[in-house]
């Protein structure tokens, strides 16, 4: 297959993208061929070239299940908490059940243009069911999604009975990354231990780290230093992600500013959840109401690691979602104050490039000659416009195949100018 005249995303001119078997074969400039009477030609007419986006974040065994037993009418992640862990005692789901909801959420994925994805499991379930059914799908669909699993303690470490020993299990039976959520804990000294615990285990049994910090509006909850002041320690910052930190948004700029310090050393990477902490985050704030969401821009000029992620998909934290991680640039660099030209032209490496460093992929991610012939296509011929006009993915090639196609929809307008 030849993908002809294509832009690759962040580079001038246009491309021929000579694919061969399950890999980019070559990349020359464009020799202005049209594609006609060539089957394996694709005349892309400029549009832009990407690497597969990366959902760095997700709960997949929690997919499409909002609304039963019933709605969150607060908005908070605790009422999200207590529904869910109502509906672990009410709705009696098999293995099978949760794998194909997860399967759902899946093609909603792909659809958008995702190849990689980092979904949380809750390991609270004494059953472990969920992450059963997680480990199945994580292999039926390696043609089409590489999948990383996160053990969860969704009901907390030290806060469930039984939360240790479930993690440590889950860890055993082939999750790959070491969850936690301190904030959740009963007093800030199991929040503490419960991050010394995760990095332990990590080491332990050879594992990242992603761990639920600081999701509230309280400026006292501090648990992203012990997160990156651990790594520093271990000497492990790469391997550990700190997810959501909205906290950080309260946090007095005295105090940042010495944190910024710690982060810069530690080289953790953060995961920025716009839409979901926009819904979650200031439910407890009269007028004005905080945006809750962590300090994106303020991070990245520190060079830091930060990628975007959904969250969510139709769960008992997040009515909304359907897999769209363009949407969720747009709407975060709205959040962020990060609507100037030099952040929108740039916008797609926070579910691209920072996605997959965040997720350890070393080799063989992005538009290059030797590499994996993953790759998506756009529709627009602009990095701005792409976030603009939040352009479609027109194209999802895997291994060298076309596993997505969509036509983009076509409008007539009567009107005189
Ligand atoms: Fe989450």
């Amino acid at each position: 297959m030849i993908l002809q005249n294509a832009k690759i995303y962040g580079q001038a001119g246009k491309w021929d993208i000579a694919i061969n078997g399950e890999e980019i074969k070559s990349i020359t400039p464009a020799a202005n061929n049209s594609g006609d009477g060539d089957d394996n030609a694709v005349d892309l007419n400029g549009k832009i070239v990407l690497p597969p986006f990366v959902e760095p974040h997700i709960h997949l065994d929690y997919a499409l299940t909002a609304g039963t037993p019933r709605w969150n009418k607060s908005g908070s992640v605790f009422e999200g908490i207590e529904i869910w862990s109502e509906r672990k005692q009410i709705v009696k789901e098999t293995k099978e059940d949760i794998k194909q909801r997860a399967l759902k959420a899946i093609k909603m994925q792909i659809k958008h243009g995702i190849q990689h994805v980092r979904t949380h499991v809750d390991v609270s379930d004494p059953t472990l069911k969920g992450l059963e059914a997680l480990l199945e799908v994580k292999e039926e669909v390696k043609p089409w999604m590489d999948v990383q699993l996160v053990a969860l303690p969704q009901e907390g470490l030290y806060t469930h009975p039984k939360g240790e020993e479930l993690l440590e299990k889950a860890l055993k039976m082939g999750a790959d990354v070491v969850g936690g959520i301190p904030h959740y804990e009963l007093t800030r000294e199991d929040g503490v231990r419960s991050v010394i615990k995760a990095l332990e285990l990590a080491e332990k049994y050879e594992k990242l780290v992603d761990i639920h910090c600081d999701e509230i509006d309280d400026e006292q909850s501090r648990y992203l230093e012990v997160l990156a002041a651990e790594a520093l320690k271990l000497g492990i910052g790469d391997r550990v992600t700190a997810s959501h930190t909205t906290a950080m948004a309260s946090y007095n700029d005295a105090y940042t500013y010495k944190l910024f310090q710690t982060l810069k050393k530690a080289n953790i990477h953060f995961v920025a959840l716009p839409k979901a902490n926009l819904h979650l985050q200031g439910r407890f704030d009269n007028y004005p109401k905080r945006r809750g969401l962590t300090r994106v821009k303020e991070l990245l000029e520190a060079g830091v690691n930060v990628s975007f992620g959904l969250d969510s998909i139709m769960d008992p934290w997040y009515p909304l979602g359907d897999g769209n991680l363009i949407h969720v640039v747009e709407i975060g660099l709205h959040a962020c104050h990060m609507t100037d030209y030099d952040n929108i032209v740039t916008a797609l490496e926070l579910i691209t490039t920072n996605g997959a460093k965040t997720l350890g992929i070393k080799e063989g991610y992005g538009v290059k000659e030797g590499n994996k012939a993953n790759l998506i296509v756009i529709d627009t011929d602009s990095e701005y416009e792409a976030i603009r006009t939040q352009a479609p993915v027109i194209y999802s090639i895997r291994n060298g195949e076309i596993i997505v196609e969509t036509k983009p929809a076509e409008t007539t307008m009567n009107v005189p100018f």
